[in-house]
This record gives C-alpha cells, sequence and structure tokens, in this order.
C-alpha cells in the first residue's frame, strides 16, 4: 500500500487506519410481505434436502423464480453495490451471487467458519426467534446472534479500552429483515438457537467475475 503525500503543515500530524474491515447492516424496506413467502419457500426447501447449509455449494436459491426472491436478489445487488462506494471503489464491478438458505431448529449453531473464494458475504435474515423463553442457566450465551472475529490474530493482546482493538468479538442479536454484508475472509460463528422456533435466514456469497482486471 502505497503512502499518499500529504500537504500537511509541520507539527500537525496525519491519520490513516490501515486495512479496515467493512461491515455493513441495512433493513431492507417491504421485507414483512416478502418474509412470510421467503420463509415458507425456505422450509419446503429444508424439508426436500437433509445437509442444506452444509452442502451450501450445490445450490442457488436465486435462480428460484418466485416474485419475493426477485426482490431478494435486486436487494442483495443493490447491497453489493452500497458496499463497494463505501469502500471508495470509483470503477465498475461485475458479480454472481450464490445462496443458500438456513434454518437452526431449536439447538442448531454455525461453528466457526468464513467463506473460502468469495470477495464478499452476507445473510438476510427470514425469522429470529425471540429468545427470551429460552432456558439459560449461564449469563455469557447468546442465543440465536452472531458473531464476527477481529481478523488480525490477536490484535487485542496489547488493547487498551478505547484504542479501537480492545474487542475481538463484534456480536448482532439480527432483527428479520436486516441484511449484514462483510468480506468473506472475515471469521464468524451463528450461537444455538435456544426456543422451539426456527432461525431461519438466507446467506450468499459475492463471487466477482474477470477477477485480474481488478488487480
Ligand atoms: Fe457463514
Amino acid at each position: 500500500m502505497a503512502d499518499t503525500p500529504q500537504q500537511a503543515a509541520p507539527g500537525s500530524p496525519t491519520f490513516h487506519r490501515l486495512w479496515p474491515t467493512l461491515f455493513m447492516a441495512v433493513t431492507l424496506p417491504g421485507h414483512e410481505q416478502a418474509n412470510a413467502m421467503l420463509s415458507g419457500l425456505v422450509l419446503e426447501k429444508n424439508a426436500e434436502q437433509e445437509q442444506m447449509t452444509t452442502n451450501y455449494l450445490d445450490q442457488n436459491l436465486l435462480e428460484d423464480e418466485n416474485p419475493a426472491v426477485l426482490w431478494l436478489r435486486q436487494c442483495f445487488d443493490k447491497a453489493v453495490h452500497d458496499y463497494a462506494q463505501e469502500l471508495g471503489i470509483s470503477y465498475p464491478l461485475d458479480w454472481t451471487l450464490q445462496a443458500w438458505p438456513n434454518v437452526n431448529f431449536k439447538g442448531d449453531y454455525h461453528n466457526l467458519h468464513n467463506h473460502p473464494h468469495a470477495w464478499l458475504s452476507g445473510t438476510y435474515y427470514l425469522n429470529v426467534p425471540d429468545q427470551g423463553e429460552a432456558n439459560t442457566f449461564r449469563s455469557d450465551l447468546n442465543p440465536g446472534a452472531i458473531s464476527f472475529f477481529d481478523p488480525r490474530p490477536q490484535a487485542n493482546m496489547g488493547a487498551v479500552r478505547g484504542d479501537g482493538q480492545f474487542d475481538p468479538e463484534f456480536r448482532r442479536l439480527p432483527d428479520a429483515g436486516e441484511l449484514f454484508l462483510w468480506p468473506a475472509f472475515l471469521h464468524h460463528l451463528v450461537h444455538p438457537n435456544l426456543v422451539d422456533v426456527p432461525r431461519l435466514s438466507i446467506s450468499f456469497n459475492v463471487v466477482l467475475r474477470n477477477k485480474a482486471n481488478y488487480l
């Protein structure tokens, strides 16, 4: 990464925040209506497949012709566009989207992982059941939440409160209708669902076409 010479006056420092990890959250307008249709579709697909999340590369939910899926595809594309703009990418990008549904019944969780061979990854939430009724006997449980971890190993080791590197975990309990988008390399995990109502989401990868042109 080359430094751009700054015209700062002597004695006045310049600052660079290096290697950012950009996380985006957006609530999709019109999600109530779409989520009713999408939830039905996802539960239908779950009944057909035993390892829907594990075999996520075997399918692309976005190829479905359901009108709610068409809406979702447009929302995903807009989110990727907004994300690229925030990064400061000023040239056109060409990407494909691949998506798969996740159904977490009581006790289900997703272990720590990232999404190789993609540029960005995201999840859209159809139903995140209220965990208020869950039997939690420990205060450190976070049922239904998703946690992301600092991609710089052990960057928190020498950190002090307020320096931005103190907490290696970023955790969110998503709302239905929210879409999260992050760099595909970022490790994350989904905490167990501890209630009888299934937690439903649709995850996706953003894969760039013609990557060589971007280098
Ligand atoms: Fe994931």
